[in-house]
């Protein structure tokens, strides 16, 4: 279902300061769109360690926010894309503790522990994206000033 109210967003990801940005866009919009204090940290939680795999594993990329509106319901959907490597065993990459890079290899299972949908694409050689759903559960916050 199309929400013209709802627009796509799309945030670079090529830097430190870019996860940052990154963090506090997916904040502010989960706290506009009425996620619950909770949820919303679990959230930007999910989307900073997608990020970092954006910047440190894809070799950067970028963020694509989309605010999803499905009758009553609020909702954000999130894909973080690169044209990296891929990954050329995802089930392992999955795998908590597994890492090629010399982390704690919780990223990507974390992620998927901390949201409702989760959707990981990757083609060796071509690149990767992840893709996480979640829906808010509370009333959107009244938002103040004009549109
Ligand atoms: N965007 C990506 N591109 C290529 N490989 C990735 C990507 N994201 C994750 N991976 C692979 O999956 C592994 C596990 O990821 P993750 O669970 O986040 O652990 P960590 O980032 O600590 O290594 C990484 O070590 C890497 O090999
Ligand atoms: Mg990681």
């Amino acid at each position: 279902m199309h929400d013209p109210l709802s627009p796509t967003t799309r945030l670079p990801i090529d830097s430190d300061a870019d996860l940052s940005r990154v963090r506090q866009r997916v904040r502010q919009a989960a706290a506009d769109l009425g996620f619950r204090l909770v949820p919303q940290t679990k959230l930007v939680t999910a989307a900073s360690e997608l990020a970092r795999n954006t910047l440190v594993h894809g070799g950067g990329g970028h963020m694509e926010m989309t605010l999803l509106g499905d009758g009553a319901r609020r909702g954000l959907r999130l894909s973080f894309v690169d044209t990296g490597p891929g990954i050329p065993d995802v089930e392992r990459a999955m795998t908590d503790g597994y890492s090629t890079g010399g982390g704690l290899g919780l990223g990507l299972g974390g992620a998927r522990r901390l949201v409702r949908e989760f959707a990981l694409d990757t083609r060796p050689g071509r690149g990767t994206t992840v893709t996480i759903t979640d829906w808010a559960t509370g009333l959107p916050s009244p938002r103040t000033g004009a549109s």
